[in-house]
């Protein structure tokens, strides 16, 4: 059912769809491709009337995802800047506004971008080696695809700060405390633990949940959509100044082996 993608699985079991991000030698990290293949594949998956509920995870024991794909990151110009964020935050916007339930499996980090894509889950249930973190301020720049407006929404506006604006990393166990992952569990019960999830959510109305979704979703959406616009732009601003490419660089010597 994959055949055709190049960087997500696509699998169904019963009326479940897992998504699954696939470039696990390069930690899952969110390329144009895969933010292409994901819209394509939430459109897919819209229609289809065999699918109620949506799973999201990485492939690998070690990431969901490590984030934008810095190789391409490096790249960008302020203007390029602002096309990169507004196709990300279109896709993730997207998954948040979607008709069915969309469950986050977080099997191991879950930093910058991969971590704004389990922000627009419904539920988000982590592995005890899942490592959660906004890296974007050690690299000069500001999360890009959501995190400053959908963090805060989560688990509020101080411990949003700390992680944005100190780049903290947190383990699962206080990512759960904070209030960002609903449940912490063994890297080998986490498959069974949001199977049975998305099972019971497959057993609710589907019109009810669709419903229940946009009213949730009423009061916040039109508030993150004015946010997305300050985020893109200030993202975009700060490649205006030479120091960003430096510390990309500086931070990320691996990009100097391609
Ligand atoms: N973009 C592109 N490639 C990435 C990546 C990213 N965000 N994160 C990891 N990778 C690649 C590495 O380049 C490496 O590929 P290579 O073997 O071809 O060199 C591979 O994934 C494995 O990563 P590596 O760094 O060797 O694994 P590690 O276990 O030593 O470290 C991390 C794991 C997550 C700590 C480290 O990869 C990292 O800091 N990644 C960047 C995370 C980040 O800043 N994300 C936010 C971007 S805004």
């Amino acid at each position: 059912m994959s055949k055709g993608y190049k960087t997500i699985k696509l699998k169904k079991k019963q009326q479940i769809a897992w998504v699954t991000l696939d470039r696990p030698d390069k930690l899952n990290a969110i390329n144009a491709v895969m933010l292409q293949e994901l819209s394509e594949i939430i459109d897919k998956l819209k229609e289809d009337a065999n699918v109620r509920c949506v799973v999201i995870t990485g492939e690998g024991e070690k990431a969901f995802s490590a984030g934008a794909d810095l190789t391409e990151l490096h790249k960008l110009t302020p203007r390029t800047a602002v096309e990169f964020s507004m196709k990300g935050q279109q896709v993730f916007t997207k998954l948040e506004t979607f008709s069915k339930p969309v469950v986050a499996a977080i099997n191991g980090y879950a930093l910058g971008g991969g971590l704004e894509l389990t922000l627009v889950c419904d539920f988000r249930i982590a592995s005890s080696n899942a490592l959660f973190g906004c890296l974007e301020i050690k690299l000069g720049i500001i999360p890009a695809w959501g995190g400053t407006q959908r963090l805060p929404l989560i688990v509020g506006l101080a411990e949003a700060k700390r992680l944005i604006m100190l780049g903290d990393k947190v383990k699962a166990e206080e990512a759960e405390k904070m209030g960002l992952v609903d449940k912490v569990v063994t890297p080998n019960e986490l498959e069974a633990t949001v199977e049975a999830l998305a099972q019971k959510l497959c057993e609710i109305s589907p019109e009810a949940l669709k419903h229940v979704k946009l009213a949730l979703n009423s009061e916040t959406q039109p508030c993150i959509d004015s946010g997305l616009k300050k985020e893109r732009e200030f993202f975009a601003l700060l490649f205006s100044a030479k120091e960003t490419r430096k510390k990309i660089e500086d931070f990320w010597p691996q990009r100097n082996k391609k």
